[in-house]
């Protein structure tokens, strides 16, 4: 019942806010023209790229670590201390009340980094964000080919403002040597470290405010990180394609980086425990779900998984905490989300300081009267 009222006023909300947006992007209309607006891009789906943020300084990145995010070195300033840099995650639209936000504390930028090539950085965040999926960066470049996911708040038109809503659109591989041919500047590509994609004719592309965020390929169902927004001629010209950052080429060097700023992950034990048991959840009401862990000898993961698959009408009702054997709560969702049905995700967590061998609880809180629903089953693994 409730949840039908939320929604109405929800979507009127929506409707106001977007009226409000097109005034304030003037230029390109929102155009409800499914293919032409990214440029020549449409409006992502809330959750369609959940890994992809906005940063202050006008760029995009990706979370690759739920501490680190990966971007264009020409995004950053260079290499150091820096609480400068502002994160907004988990959001198509920019100001939606349930956006995640960060902090900078350090950047790391591609060692060498002059201008040309190693267009890549990492930017470490001030506390972990544990509640959207990590995207993985392609280890080789077996899948630098086909067509590529673009995706970000940068202009819609050449010259044109930043957007307030994510966009996306889709451009197929163009190979180095085609790209080569496009005159100008890309005479000069640097074959290992950049990747280009367009379409021959133009008009769908990344533009300026879209750097640093990513450009992926789904691999049998699971999104890949091929390359970094990075430079192009113009936007969407034809003739002109879009050059991102070769993920693949550099990425020996890209996780050398992360690593150092986060550590070598500790391995763990390997161990998993599931509860498929359903546990209602009630209005206004604490349950869990509890996994038993033995057998282990090794510290638990610094990147241990919890796959969580709750069913529930309203999931901004729901905190889903992880409760260690001594105790310890790690939250892993926290009433984000608003009425989107379902959480079926799977969460990354550091419980390195913990003890694996014993009960672990999945609690969920729900906080709010109107919807319901029960956990279904989760898996953890450490
Ligand atoms: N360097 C631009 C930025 O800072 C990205 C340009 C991408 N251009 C392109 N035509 N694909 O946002």
């Amino acid at each position: 019942m409730r949840k039908t009222l939320r929604t109405a006023m929800r979507l009127a909300l929506v409707a106001l806010t977007g009226v409000l947006a097109v005034g304030f992007a003037s230029a390109p209309s929102q155009a409800s023209d499914p293919g032409t607006d990214v440029v020549g891009g449409t409006r992502a789906a809330q959750g369609e790229f959940p890994w992809v943020v906005r940063l202050s300084m006008g760029c995009g990145g990706s979370l690759v670590h739920p501490e680190v995010i990966l971007t264009a070195a020409h995004c950053v300033d260079g290499t150091g201390n820096n609480t400068s840099i502002g994160v907004t995650a988990g959001v198509v639209d920019l100001q939606d009340p349930a956006r995640i936000t960060r902090q900078s504390t350090y950047v790391l930028q591609a060692p060498g980094y002059n201008g040309t090539g190693k267009d890549w950085a990492l930017i470490k965040l001030n506390s972990p964000i544990t509640n959207i999926p990590l995207l993985s960066m392609a280890t080789t470049g077996a899948n630098d080919n086909g067509t590529f996911d673009i995706m970000g708040w940068g202009s819609a038109t050449e010259g044109g403002a930043q957007q307030r809503y994510l966009l996306k659109a889709q451009v197929p591989f163009i190979s180095d040597a085609s790209c080569k041919a496009s005159g100008g500047s890309y005479g000069g590509l640097v074959d290992a470290e950049e990747i280009c994609a367009g379409l021959a004719g133009g008009g769908v592309d990344t533009c300026q405010g879209d750097s640093g965020g990513p450009m992926t390929k789904n691999v049998n169902g699971t999104p890949v990180q091929i390359g970094i927004v990075s430079w192009g001629e113009g936007c969407a010209r034809p003739g002109k394609p879009g050059v991102y950052s070769q993920v693949s080429g550099m990425y020996g060097n890209i996780k050398a980086g992360l690593d150092s700023l986060v550590g070598t992950p500790q391995p763990g034990c390997g161990k998993s425990g599931t509860n498929a048991n359903d546990v209602q959840i009630p209005d206004n009401t604490t349950v869990s779900s509890s996994v038993t862990i033995s057998g282990c000898t090794a510290a638990p993961s610094s990147t241990s998984k919890v796959a969580v698959n709750i069913v529930h009408t309203y999931i901004g009702d729901l905190v889903v905490s992880l409760i260690a054997p001594d105790g310890s709560a790690y939250v892993l969702h926290n009433r984000a989300g608003g009425g989107t049905d379902n959480i079926n995700q799977t969460y990354t967590v550091n419980l390195g300081s913990e003890t694996a061998n014993g009960t672990w609880k999945l609690q969920v809180r729900d906080a709010a009267s109107a919807d319901t629903g029960y956990i279904n089953s989760w898996t953890l693994t450490v």
